[in-house]
């Protein structure tokens, strides 16, 4: 299968897969081309300033009202509930793959989570292992899904069409959205934040300018593709955090052509423009920002998505790796490739970690010895790839996340063999 995508961000995207079968200059006519059905699928309130409304019109087979009632599924998602409250800094081993036969949606487990699900921000945190394609298909009324493979290549057939995605990119796909994960490879591993908050956006970008950063035509979305199959199917929704189905007769990928900007899409972290310093300290690190999801203050994040992708560092008389700190932000790491410049060992691919609101954390004492004994010439970090899950509320931890084996019981010992170097007799 060979796929074609539509590229850009936030466009007001067209796609057929019947010549015609779009309606001109009109949204609802009295009868869709090809006798197909038109449905609106709203991923913000009518209301919302036309910059941040997000729409899409759907003309498919069958409307999606057409289902019986959903009844809650014995199983439920993993991970359990939110455990005990920790200011801890926390770091996990990467999950194993399951041994059972695993689609997507069982093999989620949820990690840590700032939100109700009654309520319309922060967001929720979870891996994904995988073994075998879903044969049903899900939707999340919960809220929109960022998806960092890690391993595996994944197939994600939506209602909008198909996207191919491999470790090094991203997916989002929208609230409502009815998809199926399928594997290109036997096993796939990943992150996914599950944003309850306003869509991801591209960053402002202020000083740097008109470009930089993630340029919106690297932002692929799929073009019109449906399936006309009268089979049965299983239809899974998340709501308020509960698995819920129902048995359909057709699939519910079934839409032959849209028009919108409530769409998925993707994008290859390797196009990043990354920026940075070329004279001396560097800037913090929202300069890798990919995504955003604000919140009603300005410059307060929901939710930002940042990568630490390869890049030169050249700074002069500079300690070069990130800075000690303590942030306001809860940021919750993830590694998909290589290693991350802050830390020599204990942060694998797959693995991840938490630093809350105020926790001290920064470089390791090997890290940090390096840095400051280091000749600074210019130095290529390559083969690497780092994100970071940044929220302004507070991650609580799951039950399963406190108590899986992954949980690394001395990760605090990483600062420990920091060298005591203050001598007030030598400036
Ligand atoms: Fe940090």
């Amino acid at each position: 299968m060979n796929l074609e995508y539509l590229s850009g961000f936030g466009n007001e995207f067209a796609s057929e897969a019947l010549p015609g079968a779009l309606p001109v200059g009109q949204n609802s006519p009295q009868k869709a081309p090809y006798g197909l059905y038109t449905e609106l699928f709203s991923g913000t309130a009518f209301t919302m300033a036309r910059s941040e409304a997000r729409r899409t019109w759907l003309y498919r087979i069958q409307p999606s009202a057409n289902h019986p009632a959903f009844a809650k599924l014995e199983r439920q998602l993993a991970g359990g509930p939110l455990g005990a409250v920790t200011p801890n800094r926390l770091r996990w081993n990467p999950l194993d793959f399951p041994s059972e036969p695993t689609d997507f949606i069982d093999g989620l487990v949820g990690m840590v989570a700032n939100a109700v699900s009654e309520k319309p921000s922060g967001i929720s945190i979870y891996h994904y292992r995988a073994n075998r394609s879903m044969d049903r298909v899900f939707f999340n009324a919960d809220g929109e899904l960022l998806l960092v493979p890690e391993q595996g290549r994944l197939r994600i057939a939506t209602e909008l069409g198909v996207l191919d995605v491999e470790p090094l990119e991203i997916v989002v796909l929208p609230r409502g959205l009815k998809f199926r994960v399928e594997l290109l490879d036997a096993q796939a591993r990943g992150y996914v934040a599950e944003n309850h908050g306003a869509p991801l956006r591209l960053p402002d970008l202020g000083p740097i300018g008109s470009n930089g950063l993630a340029n919106p035509r690297d932002f692929l979305s799929p073009v019109a593709h449906y399936e006309d199959l009268k089979q049965p199917t299983t239809l899974v929704q998340k709501f308020l955090g509960e698995l819920w189905a129902c048995e359909l007769d057709h699939s519910p990928l079934n839409v032959v052509a849209w028009h919108g900007n409530n769409v998925p899409y993707k994008y290859d972290l390797r196009r990043f423009n990354t920026i940075g310093t070329v004279s001396f300290d560097h800037p913090d690190p929202s300069i890798f920002t990919v995504l955003t999801s604000p919140t009603s203050t300005h410059g307060l994040a929901n939710l930002d998505f940042v990568i630490f992708p390869p890049r030169w560092m050249v700074a002069e008389n500079t300690f070069r790796p990130p800075w000690f700190h303590r942030n306001l932000m809860n940021e919750y790491m993830g590694l998909i490739q290589g290693a991350y410049d802050a830390k020599a060992e204990g942060f694998l691919p797959g693995g991840a970690s938490l630093h809350s609101c105020m926790s001290a954390h920064g470089p390791d004492g090997e890290t940090c010895t390096k840095a400051i004994n280091v000749d600074l010439a210019p130095h290529k970090i390559d083969n690497t790839m780092a994100f970071m899950f940044e929220t302004s509320q507070v991650l609580r931890p799951t039950q399963f996340a406190l108590q899986c084996p992954q949980l690394q019981p001395s990760y605090d010992a990483c600062w420990a063999s920091l060298p005591a170097t203050f001598n007030p007799n030598r400036r």
